[in-house]
């Protein structure tokens, strides 16, 4: 009973809009999910530096080298705070990366594709990140405190790396012909898995009904998939590049540019392991988190130190 009337209370405060903070009464399902979201989340920034890494030593110029640097530095950043957040449910950060190095925890399909040419590093910047600040705006307003204040930063530094991917955009789509062709066939590649950023349709959404009714999702994937195909479509006009859809077209009565139909078998076979460079990334992932073991183990040794020192001086 008691419970009963502290879920009605928890949900009161959801509907006037409160933020439920780490040492709130909460429904277990309520932080299930969120220690499921934001550790995906945060796996999905770490891997999500491998893509652009990979032309961090061949970026064109030093102000194009510089400024993906700094790009590939803050998602390692977005993906600390989200481990930070998801830690205030109670779950250790070893435990979400083991989940992951086993393969049991998801990340993002988006970086599963590899970047073939230097035009890749403007269409992520571009499309992906573009996506990623449509959802993260949302999540900025999510009712977990530690949540929607990690994605407020996220998103101050995620306009950066939009505006730095459709400037390549646009250099190359006003560039030589071997440019043009270049960046048109980056965003031929990048567009579909761009939309399965946003998830399955909502009818095939498990966890948006639970998501929304406890505003840890505002918008539902297909709304939030619409909107970004709206903002998207007046910008690839804008830079003169084509977006891979025949479909497109704008219904004056919604205000909204329909799209066609998303390959969803290409989705669940990425997301099942199966996309082109699955293996890769988890190589990657899982040999870095080996290189990385002695870093970790100073930071333990120093941090066990520090709490021996306050232990004896209290
Ligand atoms: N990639 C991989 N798996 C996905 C997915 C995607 N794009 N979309 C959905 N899935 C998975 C879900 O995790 C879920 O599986 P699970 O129950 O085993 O976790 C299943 O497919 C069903 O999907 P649902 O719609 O029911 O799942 P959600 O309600 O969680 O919605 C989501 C999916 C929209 C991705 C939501 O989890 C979300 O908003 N997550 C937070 C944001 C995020 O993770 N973004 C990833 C990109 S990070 C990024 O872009 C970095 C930037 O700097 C470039």
């Amino acid at each position: 009973m008691e419970d009963a009337n502290k879920l009605k209370e928890f949900e009161a405060r959801i509907e006037r809009g409160e933020k439920i903070e780490p040492k709130d009464w909460m429904p277990e399902r309520y932080r299930t999910q969120l220690i499921r979201m934001i550790s995906q989340h945060a796996h999905s920034e770490i891997v999500g530096m491998l893509p652009e890494g990979n032309w961090i030593t061949r970026a064109p110029s030093l102000r194009r080298k510089m400024s993906l640097l700094a790009k590939v530095q803050d998602e390692a950043g977005h993906g600390l705070y989200l481990y930070c957040a998801a830690e205030t449910l109670g779950v250790d950060r070893s435990e979400l990366v083991g989940e992951f190095l086993s393969g049991k925890a998801k990340y993002s399909n988006i970086f599963n594709y590899p970047t073939l040419t230097w035009a890749d590093i403007g269409a992520i910047g571009w499309l992906v990140d573009g996506a990623a600040i449509v959802n993260q705006t949302m999540l900025a307003k999510c009712s977990y405190g530690p949540y929607s204040r990690a994605n407020l930063r996220i998103c101050k530094e995620e306009t950066f790396h939009k505006v730095q991917g459709y400037e390549i955009v646009c250099t190359m789509a006003q560039g030589r012909p071997a440019q043009r062709k270049m960046i048109q066939d980056a965003v031929n590649r990048w567009w579909w898995p761009s939309l399965m950023m946003f998830g399955p349709h909502d009818k095939n959404s498990p966890n948006s009904a639970e998501l929304m009714k406890w505003k840890v999702k505002l918008f539902s994937n297909d709304d939030l998939r619409q909107r970004f195909v709206n903002l998207t479509v007046r910008q690839a006009r804008a830079a003169g590049v084509t977006l891979p859809d025949p479909d497109l077209k704008y219904n004056p009565e919604t205000d909204n540019w329909e799209f066609g139909e998303i390959n969803w078998d290409e989705f669940w076979s990425v997301v099942r392991g199966n996309g082109p460079c699955n293996r890769d990334r988890m190589r990657a992932r899982r040999r870095a988190h080996v290189e990385g073991a002695w870093v970790r183990e100073a930071a333990d040794a120093y941090a066990a130190k520090q709490r021996a020192k306050a232990a004896k001086s209290a």
